[in-house]
C-alpha cells in the first residue's frame, strides 16, 4: 500500500502547540539565526517533513506511471494517487472519489468549469454572478467566457469594511437570467470569511449553479461541500502544506457525468479510433495526460498532517494570532487596516502605511528578515474598490507565532522612520 501512510502518521502535538508544529517543518529548523519570520502563507504555505519525505518515498521507492502498468511499483504508486483523492474526498466530506478531480492548482480548477460547464451550458443573454472582492483566477476564466457567449457578468458589491453587501442579491438573481455563481469563500486580501451557505442558498433557489473558490479556506477551516450546498469548489495544494502543481475540483457527481471533457490525451479515454473518441468515466475523464504523482501523494500527506493537528484547531489558531496581530498593528502610527472586524476574518490582514508604497515597506520588512507580499495580491478590482493601489499583507498558518507578529511590528516603526 501507499508508503506515505506510515510515515505521515507520526503523532503530532497535542495540544495545538505552534512551536512544536514549527519544527516539523525544515525551513524553520534550517534557518533559526536570524528566525526566518514567514508572514506569507496566502501566498503559498511552507511544507512539513512528513509531505517531503512522502514525496521523497514515492520517487525513491515506487516511482512509476500511475493506470497503466501491472508491475507491482506502479501498482503501488496508482493506489497511492487514489488514496490521495480519496483522502481528500473526506476532508471535504464529498459524496464518493468520483466527484474529486485532480489538477494543476485552483486557478485551471476554475478554468475547467468554465471551459468546459460554461461552454456547455451559457448562451448569449445569460448571466454570471461574481463578487467584488474575488482573485483574478475566479475573475478572467469568466470574462473570457462573458466576451466569447455574450454573457453578461454582475457583482455582488464589497463594502467599505470589506465585506459582501448580500442586499442587492434578490435583485440580482431576480430576473432567472444568472446561471452560474462564482464566491470566494475567504478572502485572500482580507481574509473575509463569506456567507457562503446563504449566498448558495439563494443562488439555487434562482436556478443558478454556484462555484465556491475554496482556496484560502480549505487550508484553513473545516470545509464540508455537502453542508455548502454549492456544486463546484476549488482548492490549490500549495497552501495547505502540499507542494506546488497540485489541487483539485470537487463538483456534484450529475454534473460532472454531463460535462464534456476540459482537456483531451492520454488516459481520459476508454476507446478511441481515428477519427472519434469515447470518453473515460469520472474523475479520469478530466485527467488528461500523466498527472502530478508524487504531488497527489504530498497532498495526501498534507491532509493527513492537517487532520492530526485538527482543522478546527488549526482556525482557532490563525484567529487568536490575527486578533494578537490586529491589537498590535494598532500602536503602529499611521497603520490603517483593511477589511473586517475580527469575527468575520481568518488568518489574513491587509495594511497601509501611511502614504509609504507597500513594495518600499516590504523591502524594510525583508531587511528586518520578515517576509510579507506587497501589492495587489491578485486582486486588482478589490483594491481599486477600497480606494487604494496596493497593500501590505501578512498571513498566517499553523506554524506562525507571535513573535513574527512582534518582528512584523518592529520592522513597521523601523519603516516609518525610514520614510519620514
Ligand atoms: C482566493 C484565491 N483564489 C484563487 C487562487 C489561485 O490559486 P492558484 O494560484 O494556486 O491557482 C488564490 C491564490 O492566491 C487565491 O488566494
Amino acid at each position: 500500500m501507499a508508503q506515505w501512510t506510515a510515515t505521515a502518521a507520526l503523532p503530532q502535538p497535542r495540544p495545538f502547540d505552534p512551536r512544536a508544529v514549527r519544527q516539523q517543518f525544515p525551513i524553520f529548523r534550517a534557518r533559526r539565526e536570524p528566525p526566518l519570520v514567514y508572514l506569507d502563507s496566502a501566498a503559498t504555505s511552507q511544507k512539513p517533513d512528513a509531505v517531503l519525505e512522502a514525496m521523497n518515498e514515492y520517487y525513491s521507492l515506487y516511482n512509476a506511471n500511475i493506470h497503466r502498468g501491472i508491475y507491482r511499483i506502479a501498482e503501488q504508486a496508482t493506489a497511492a494517487y487514489e488514496d490521495a483523492r480519496a483522502h481528500l474526498a473526506r476532508f471535504l466530506n464529498a459524496g464518493s472519489p468520483r466527484e474529486v478531480i485532480f489538477t494543476r492548482n485552483s486557478t485551471e480548477a476554475l478554468n475547467l468549469i468554465a471551459y468546459s460547464w460554461g461552454r456547455a451550458n451559457l448562451r448569449a443573454g445569460d448571466a454570471i454572478l461574481l463578487t467584488e472582492m474575488e482573485h483574478h483566477s475566479n475573475l478572467v476564466p469568466w470574462q473570457i467566457l462573458a466576451a466569447e457567449r455574450q454573457v453578461e457578468l454582475r457583482f455582488i458589491p464589497m463594502t467599505p469594511e470589506g465585506e459582501l453587501d448580500l442586499e442587492p442579491l434578490p435583485r440580482l438573481l431576480g430576473d432567472g437570467r444568472v446561471k452560474l455563481v462564482s464566491v470566494v469563500h475567504v478572502s485572500n486580501v482580507l481574509g473575509t470569511v463569506n456567507p457562503v451557505a446563504e449566498i448558495v442558498s439563494a443562488a439555487r433557489a434562482a436556478g443558478a449553479v454556484v462555484v465556491v473558490d475554496a482556496s484560502q479556506s480549505v487550508p484553513h477551516l473545516p470545509v464540508d461541500v455537502r453542508a455548502l450546498g454549492c456544486d463546484f469548489l476549488a482548492c490549490t495544494g500549495h497552501k495547505m502544506l502540499g507542494p506546488t502543481g497540485i489541487g483539485a475540483l470537487w463538483g456534484r457527481r450529475e454534473l460532472l457525468e454531463a460535462m464534456p471533457p476540459f482537456l483531451g490525451g492520454g488516459e481520459m479515454i476508454r476507446e478511441v479510433k481515428l477519427t472519434e473518441s469515447k470518453w473515460n468515466e469520472l474523475p479520469w475523464k478530466f485527467e488528461a495526460g500523466t498527472m502530478a504523482i508524487a504531488e497527489a501523494v504530498g497532498l495526501g500527506a498534507a491532509l493527513l498532517y492537517l487532520e492530526g493537528l485538527g482543522m478546527d484547531a488549526v482556525f482557532a489558531h490563525d484567529r487568536e494570532l490575527a486578533a494578537y496581530a490586529l491589537g498590535r498593528l494598532r500602536e503602529v502610527p499611521d497603520l490603517r487596516l483593511l477589511g473586517p472586524p475580527l469575527e468575520r476574518r481568518g488568518g489574513v490582514i491587509a495594511f497601509e502605511l501611511g502614504d509609504i508604497h507597500p513594495h518600499d515597506v516590504a523591502t524594510v520588512l525583508d531587511s528586518h528578515g520578515v517576509a510579507v507580499r506587497a501589492g495587489h495580491h491578485c486582486a486588482m478590482p478589490l483594491h481599486r474598490k477600497l480606494g487604494v493601489v496596493a497593500s501590505v499583507r501578512a498571513s498566517f498558518h499553523c506554524y506562525s507565532v507571535p513573535e513574527e507578529v512582534d518582528a512584523l511590528v518592529e520592522g513597521l516603526h523601523h519603516a516609518r522612520s525610514v520614510f519620514g
